[in-house]
């Protein structure tokens, strides 16, 4: 089968993939010398909109509505753009072999594929209940969300199994956005997770307490501490029933597993440096093969306001990471540098009529501020995290453009704070006076 040579190529063609193209354009690129690789059949788009707007009943987002950069407020880039620019996109191609020593990828097809420089942006997978043996995993109408192609599924079913019962096994951002989306399309829906409270990755008891009874209100039922142990089904193998390790049974037309994220690196394992899971990089996103480069959910990267090596699996960081890469690349070949990545952590998430950010880190003392009751008509509340004296992290609830610019910019600066009682009073204002 013939060869196909590039000069840069993506693997992966997802939202780093797709920032990174955009990059590569604003520098300059000629025609033919960049490839996206993407076993996804469409080009790159914005993937958090899967869990919120793709799901509405009605009015839902679709394709070309949220190609990348429209996440950020960018150029939406239609399949036409990369005609334009001379990228060709490799869809419905996926990779099973990397050689990086002979620069080389094959696909599941037989194709080789050279390149003089390589990005890999492969993302993450799915963590399936089938890898730790759950009995009756493997049922028709257990889905789980990463890709296009799932979300066109689960809508497939939520038609089919109209206003009936679903069951959310896990309690993180999947299990939460997605509790939030079936209970809109009219079901009944159970959440089930083992810690005490939801996102405990990232909330406090405080936070958690907020949208936990926020769901409560809206119907939604919360079984903590415990996990789905196995799966009954019908004579056509679909789901039916979700046994419980505490011994409740749930009836369930549709179960949604959101149980955690694995960075893809399995194509490179022993070739390149790992650290934490991911992908080692410098703070170019190099990797320690010279011509390789690692971007978004699969790099492990030093992320300076730490002074630590951080893996990060949030859409902001893929996109600025990929930016980052591409300048890398192109200053590195007119024998340029650039400054080092110095990332501010940035998380999000919206359901129902919620919204949230949260900048920085999330470790030492935490107070919470504002009105953070679930029946108030508009919740406005906050927290933030402080450790040595400083202000290191900020959470907010329903906050404005401005807010949220106010928070980012305190876990930036961390300023220091005494008296962790008066910054509970103040709450908000501290973050809008800084
Ligand atoms: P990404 O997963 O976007 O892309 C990877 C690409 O590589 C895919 O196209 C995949 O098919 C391809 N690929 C992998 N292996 C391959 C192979 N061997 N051959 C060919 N192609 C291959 N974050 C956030 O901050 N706010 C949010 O609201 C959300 N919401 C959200 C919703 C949902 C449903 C998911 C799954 C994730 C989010 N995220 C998020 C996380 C965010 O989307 C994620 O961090 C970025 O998409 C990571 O970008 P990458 O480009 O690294 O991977
Ligand atoms: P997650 O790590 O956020 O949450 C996983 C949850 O499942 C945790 O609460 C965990 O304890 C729980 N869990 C683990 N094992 C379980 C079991 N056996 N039964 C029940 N619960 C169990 O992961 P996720 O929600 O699956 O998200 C996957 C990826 O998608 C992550 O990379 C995430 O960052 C990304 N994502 C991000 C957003 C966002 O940023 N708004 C939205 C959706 C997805």
């Amino acid at each position: 089968m013939a060869e196909k040579c590039f000069k840069y190529v993506i693997l992966g063609g997802g939202v780093a993939a797709g920032y990174a193209a955009r990059e590569f354009a604003k520098q300059g690129v000629q025609p033919g010398e960049l490839a996206i690789i993407s076993k996804e059949a469409v080009a790159p788009y914005e993937r958090p909109a899967l869990s919120k707007g793709y799901l509405f009943p009605e009015g839902a987002a679709r394709l070309p509505g949220f190609h990348v950069c429209v996440g950020s407020g960018g150029e939406r880039l239609l399949p036409e753009w990369y005609k334009e620019k001379g990228i060709e996109l490799i869809l419905s191609t996926e990779i099973v072999k990397a050689d990086l020593p002979a620069n080389t990828l094959v696909s599941a097809a037989g194709e080789t594929f050279k390149y003089q420089i390589l990005i890999i942006a492969t993302g993450s997978t799915v963590i399936r209940l089938t890898d730790f043996g759950v009995q009756g995993a493997d049922a028709k109408n257990i889905f789980y969300l990463r890709e296009i192609d799932d979300a066109d599924e689960l809508i497939e079913a939520i038609k089919a199994k109209k206003n009936g019962k679903a069951v959310i096994v896990g309690g993180g951002y999947i299990g939460l956005e997605l509790g939030a989306a079936m209970k809109i399309n009219n079901f009944d829906v159970n959440m089930v997770y083992p810690e005490p409270w939801c996102m405990p990755r990232l909330f406090t008891s405080g936070i958690a307490a907020f949208y936990e009874g926020y769901y409560a209100n809206k119907g939604i039922k919360i079984i903590k501490g415990t996990v789905a142990v196995g799966f009954t089904s019908d004579s056509n193998g679909e789901v039916k029933e979700v046994k419980l390790k505490d011994g409740r049974v749930l009836e369930a037309d549709i179960v949604v597993v959101g149980v955690g994220g694995r960075p893809l690196t399995t194509l490179f394992k022993g070739q390149v440096e790992e650290e934490k899971g991911g992908i080692k990089t410098d703070a170019c996103f190099k990797t320690s093969v010279p011509n390789v480069y690692a971007v978004g959910d699969v790099a492990t990267f030093p992320m300076k306001l730490y002074n630590d090596m951080r893996r990060v699996e949030h859409v902001d960081h893929a996109r600025k990471s990929a930016e980052q890469a591409v300048k890398a690349i192109k200053a590195s070949e007119e024998g340029k540098s650039v400054d080092e990545y110095d990332y501010l952590p940035f998380f999000y998430s919206r359901s129902f009529d919620l919204a949230w950010q949260f900048y920085g880190d999330n470790v030492g003392d935490t107070v919470l501020f504002g009105d953070n009751d679930p029946q108030s008509p508009k919740a406005k509340f906050g927290s933030y995290w402080i450790k040595e004296g400083k202000v290191i992290g900020a959470f907010l609830e329903g906050g404005s453009a401005e807010e949220n610019q106010a928070i980012a910019k305190v876990a930036k600066l961390q300023p220091t704070v005494g008296d962790l009682e008066a910054l509970t009073n103040e709450g908000l204002s501290f973050a809008c006076k800084i």
